[in-house]
């Protein structure tokens, strides 16, 4: 799929902007802080609900305005859609497809797909396991949009358990009545349903991530590798050889067991996909704490690379976009990466200066200055 155009209204340093976008390359030039990231960043949202730079959206609507709305024409295929956005901070967002009536937000998953290379990708290797989580979470989603769903199922059954087991805690720190355990059985049945669904997906993704990771690493930087992808779970380490959905509901359901004791002093659930990590391996050393500076810049560009290969590979061909990727590679690299992706059906590219955009990456440029979007 690709955007044929993509129209602001107050989101973040744009009161109003209009981009008419072709399939191929786009690059996007000028100097920083004059709005290229912005651009990206709201072609992102639409394909994941969220900013690949802020865990909120308060910040995406221009200063002093109180809405913001992203709008884009989509090309897929013969078909083509109108998604449009409204992001109303500390309120309900609103979406449409094709200008008819509301839809939920969430119904909007699956028409713009993206892949998003950001230097803020270091956190995938050196922060914490949520950033890891998230891109799992996230990848899961673009594969398969119902899972959207299943995530937010998952939210609210985690945050109702944890309702619970507060208030068994305070029960019990104050010798109060103690609780009627039954209530928490079937929370676990929830947790344990919709948790094996989201387990069985993150698996099943690093299962086939796995490959095309090692050889983005190589193509990022060869000889580097190997890299290995490796699922650390709450749950437990079987996790690993479970077969089915059932033996994964009947493994969270048993750790759930485990852990009921503390759950009920400490009043958080203890184990799920919630404290899982995905624990990023490189030459037999996790990258966090272990890689160097340029090894984990890598690894997180061939993470994305990888996600880019793998979407590719299972049909609907998503968007690619590399924010201020350029200038930290050499020149040789600079070619590899370039080579690598100028196939794709579009990619969104930006950079500082228009040296750093590799030649064979030619395509429409625009020049992005204080607001002002132009063609060049
Ligand atoms: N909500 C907002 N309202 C107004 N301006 C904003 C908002 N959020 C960010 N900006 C401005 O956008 C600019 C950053 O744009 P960005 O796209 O990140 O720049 P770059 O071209 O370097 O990628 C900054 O000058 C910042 O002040
Ligand atoms: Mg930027």
């Amino acid at each position: 799929m690709h955007v044929t155009h993509l129209s602001l209204a107050d989101f973040r340093s744009y009161a109003r902007v209009e981009v008419p976008l072709d399939p191929g390359v786009t690059a996007f030039v000028g100097a920083n802080g004059q709005g290229k990231t912005n651009l990206v960043e709201a072609v992102g949202y639409l394909a994941t609900l969220g900013s690949h730079r802020v865990s909120s959206d308060a910040p995406l609507v221009r200063m002093g305005a109180d809405r913001a709305v992203i709008r884009a024409a989509v090309t897929q295929g013969e078909r083509s859609q109108l998604v449009e956005l409204e992001l109303n901070p500390g309120k309900a967002n609103r979406a449409r497809i094709n200008r008819s009536s509301q839809v939920r937000p969430r119904d909007v998953l699956g028409i713009v797909r993206t892949v998003l290379f950001a230097p803020e990708d270091l956190a995938l290797v050196k922060g914490d396991p949520g950033e890891r989580r998230r891109f799992l979470d996230e990848l899961v989603t673009a594969r398969s949009p119902r899972m959207a769903g299943v995530r937010s199922d998952y939210e609210r059954v985690l945050k109702q358990r944890n309702t619970l087991l507060k208030s068994a805690a305070m029960a019990r720190r104050h010798g109060g009545r103690s609780m009627d355990l039954s209530t928490l059985d079937v929370w676990d049945q929830h947790l344990g349903r919709v948790g094996a669904e989201l387990l069985a997906q993150r698996l099943d993704l690093i299962a086939t991530l796995q490959p095309l990771a090692d050889k983005a690493y190589a193509d990022v930087a060869p000889g580097g590798g190997p890299v290995t992808l490796e699922y650390r779970s709450s749950v437990g380490a079987e996790v690993e050889s479970a077969r089915t959905r059932e033996e994964l509901y009947g493994q969270l359901i048993a750790a759930l067991a485990d852990v009921r004791k503390q759950e009920i002093e400490r009043g958080v659930t203890l184990v799920g996909p919630h404290r899982d990590d995905l624990v990023l391996g490189l030459r037999g050393m996790p990258a966090k704490g272990y890689a160097s500076h340029g090894e984990s810049w890598s690894y997180a560009l061939a993470l994305r690379l990888a996600s880019y290969d793998l979407l590719r590979s299972e049909g609907n061909e998503p968007v690619l976009v590399l924010d201020d990727v350029f200038a930290e590679l050499d020149a040789r690299r600079r070619e590899r990466l370039a080579e690598l992706v100028a196939p794709g059906e579009q990619v969104l590219v930006t950079a500082a200066v228009d040296d750093d955009v590799p030649g064979v990456l030619a395509g429409t440029r625009y020049a992005v200055s204080a607001g002002e979007v132009e063609r060049l």
